[in-house]
C-alpha cells in the first residue's frame, strides 16, 4: 500500500504530480485554510502531512494521527508547528529554506523602496483623482542611496538583503543573537547591539525567525529610540513587531513609514488602526510568491516528504535529534 498523505491546500502542480506517483493524497481544495475539524477527521489515516504557515499543527493534531512521521511545511519558517510536540512523538518536521532567499530579499527591497518613495500612496492618489500638476512639494520621501540600512537577523534572508543594499551604497549595520565575522568581512556589514542599531537606522529591516526571544521585540521602548524619520520593514512575521506600538509610532511621528508583508493576526482585520494610516503599506505575505518559487518551494516540501516516508534523512528537517537511534 501507497503511503497516505493529506495536503492541506492546492500548491504547484509539478509537485503534486510528484506526490501523485509515489502516495495516495487527499488534499484540502478550498481558498481558504483548512478548518480545523477537517484538518482533524483527515489526519488519522496519514502518514504524512504537507502543510502551510496558516495551519496550526499541535499537538492535538498530532494526537489524532497516530501513524505521522513526518510533517513537511512549505515555508523556511516553522512557527507554526509545534516542534517540541512533534519530536516528543518522533515526528519529522521539515522547512524549505535558501529556495526562496533571494525572492524574499527581493520583496524586502520592494518594501523598502515603496516606503522611502511613497509607491502605494503615489498610486493611491492617482486613481482618487488627486493627481492635478506636478508639485515641487508633493509626495517627498525619503532617499534609500547612501542611507543607513539596519539589518536585524542577518542570516540567509538578511544577507542577501543586505547585498541589494551594496548596491544602493547603503552604510549597513546589523544586529543578531550571534555575530556573523564572515558576513561583516564580505559584505561589509557592522554590528551593533540593537538599541543603537536602532538609533542609527534610516531603514530597518526584520529578518529574524519568530521565537519566544523575538516576540514582539519592536516595541514602544525601541520605537522611541528610532529616528523620527525612521522607516520599518518587515517581511518576517508579524508578530516580532508589536502593532499597538507600531500604531502608536506612525501616528505620532515617532517614525515615519512602516512597510509590511506580515501582520498580526494575518489576515489584518479591515478594521484594524494601522489601515487607517497613510504612511504604511501592507502587502499580504506575498514575499516569496514568485512562480519560479513557490514552485521550488512545493518540490522540497515534497521531497523532503517522500524522504522521510522512504525511511532517509530528510534534507531540510528541523528536529534532526529525532532520527537518533
Ligand atoms: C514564508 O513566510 C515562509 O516562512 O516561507
Amino acid at each position: 500500500m501507497k503511503p497516505r498523505v493529506y495536503v492541506t491546500r492546492l500548491i504547484p502542480e509539478a509537485a503534486l504530480k510528484k506526490l501523485a506517483d509515489n502516495c495516495d493524497y487527499r488534499i484540502w481544495e478550498g481558498e481558504l485554510p483548512v478548518p480545523r475539524d477537517v484538518l482533524l477527521q483527515e489526519v488519522p489515516p496519514v502518514d504524512a502531512l504537507l502543510s502551510l504557515l496558516t495551519d496550526k499543527i499541535d499537538g492535538a493534531v498530532m494526537n489524532a494521527a497516530s501513524k505521522l512521521r513526518v510533517i513537511s511545511n512549505m515555508a523556511v519558517g516553522f512557527d507554526n508547528v509545534d516542534v517540541p510536540e512533534a519530536t516528543k512523538r518522533k515526528i519529522m518536521v521539515c522547512n524549505t529554506p535558501a529556495v526562496l532567499t533571494d525572492t524574499t530579499a527581493d520583496f524586502a527591497f520592494a518594501l523598502l523602496l515603496a516606503a522611502a518613495r511613497r509607491v502605494v500612496e503615489g498610486e493611491r492618489v492617482v486613481r482618487a483623482g488627486k493627481w492635478k500638476t506636478w508639485g515641487p512639494m508633493i509626495l517627498l520621501g525619503q532617499d534609500v542611496h547612501h542611507a543607513t540600512l539596519g539589518i536585524i537577523g542577518l542570516g540567509r534572508i538578511g544577507a542577501e538583503v543586505a547585498k541589494r543594499a551594496r548596491g544602493f551604497d547603503m552604510k549597513i549595520i546589523y544586529n543578531d543573537s550571534v555575530r556573523r565575522p564572515n558576513l561583516e568581512k564580505t559584505l561589509g556589514v557592522e554590528f551593533r547591539d540593537l538599541r543603537t542599531l536602532l538609533a542609527e537606522s534610516d531603514f530597518i529591516t526584520v529578518h529574524s525567525p519568530l521565537l519566544p526571544e523575538t516576540y514582539h521585540l519592536i516595541g514602544e521602548e525601541q520605537f522611541k529610540l528610532m529616528k523620527k524619520t525612521a522607516i520599518l520593514v518587515n517581511s518576517a512575521r508579524g508578530p516580532i513587531v508589536d502593532p499597538k506600538a507600531l500604531y502608536n509610532a506612525l501616528r505620532n511621528g515617532q517614525i515615519a513609514y512602516a512597510a509590511l508583508d506580515v501582520t498580526e493576526p494575518e489576515p489584518i482585520p479591515l478594521d484594524d488602526p494601522l489601515l487607517t494610516l497613510e504612511n504604511i503599506v501592507i502587502a499580504p505575505h506575498i514575499a516569496s510568491a514568485s512562480v519560479a518559487t513557490r514552485t521550488r518551494m512545493a518540490m522540497m516540501a515534497v521531497d523532503n516528504l517522500l524522504a522521510a516516508i522512504r525511511g532517509e534523512r530528510p534534507p531540510h528537517i528541523v528536529n534532526p535529534e529525532v532520527l537518533a537511534k
